[in-house]
């Protein structure tokens, strides 16, 4: 049998992935030899919103300006790139998805990035990092692939200074769980590991979070939501069955299955 991180590396693997990125940039009008945030952000961040959700969760986590920041998570590096270049920011990546690593370090040399950007291959429940390196740890639709979320919180904990600050979103099951399968990031239960919203806050309280709010309910771009009209989407790099995949999470949120959350929490001095 699998392992569960091999079964979510082969969900996300692609294989040509930026030759599908440059034909998605070219098809929608790009000139796709001169690469931009801008340009990019329209397919490279991989969540309900798109960069509007990454805009607003960077502005309800108050992320402060030029600090050090770790994406954990960060798929091919839209929101890293948006925080090193609009709020200054010096950010380590990392994620279990090797493809997605080399596209994102190939994407942030090409913006000139790569020397505010660091990207690693590995996993949030085992951070190759020193204790008290970070400002904020960021980690954006994620958490629902990782079946132990003690280790992960408690490894964010871990690597955050103190008064630091933890932002994740996270679609938790509702009261009408199960939710519609395939979605965005599963297209089967067995690498989708939603819980409670109730039981996701606990498992942060236990790891020792205070100040924990969920701010979903504020934000004005929710994780499971479609992606801002006018862009080309997640589907370069998650599959050309997204927008179907996305139709479910919608569905799944509006019929109670699916909770999503947006989630703020410090750590303590
Ligand atoms: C839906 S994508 C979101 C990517 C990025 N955070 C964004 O919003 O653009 C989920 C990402 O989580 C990564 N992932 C899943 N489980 C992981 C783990 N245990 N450690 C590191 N990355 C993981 C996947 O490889 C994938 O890149």
């Amino acid at each position: 049998m699998k392992s569960e991180t091999n079964s979510v590396v082969d969900h996300y693997t692609r294989n040509n992935l930026m030759e599908r990125i440059r034909e998605a940039l070219s098809s929608a009008g790009h000139d796709s030899d001169i690469l931009t945030v801008s340009m990019l952000s329209e397919l490279d961040h991989l969540h309900g919103g798109g960069l509007t959700t990454t805009e607003v969760q960077a502005e309800l986590a108050q992320i402060p300006f030029g600090c050090q920041v770790l994406d954990a998570g960060c798929g091919i590096g839209g929101p890293s790139r948006y925080l090193a270049d609009t709020y200054g920011c010096q950010v380590s990546a990392i994620d279990l998805t090797s493809e997605f690593v080399e596209v994102a370090h190939q994407l942030n040399e090409q913006v000139g990035l790569d020397d505010k950007i660091t990207v690693t291959v590995g996993s949030v429940t085992e951070l190759p990092y020193e204790d008290h390196s970070f400002d904020v740890v960021l980690s954006q639709n994620v958490s629902m692939n990782v079946a132990d979320k003690t280790k992960m919180f408690s490894e964010a904990f871990r690597v955050l200074k103190p008064r630091g600050i933890f932002t994740f979103s996270h679609l938790a099951d509702g009261p009408n769980a199960p939710p519609i399968y395939p979605l965005p990031w599963a297209l089967t239960p067995d690498v989708s590991f939603l819980e409670t919203p109730q039981k996701i806050i606990d498992v942060l309280s236990a790891a020792g979070f205070v100040e924990i709010e969920d701010k979903a309910s504020v934000a004005s771009s929710k994780p499971g939501g479609p992606p801002p009209s006018g862009t080309i989407g997640g589907a370069p790099a998650m599959g050309d069955d997204m927008p179907a995949r996305i139709q479910n999470s919608i569905q799944s949120n509006q019929e109670g299955r699916l909770i999503p959350m947006m989630v703020v929490a410090r750590r303590p001095s």
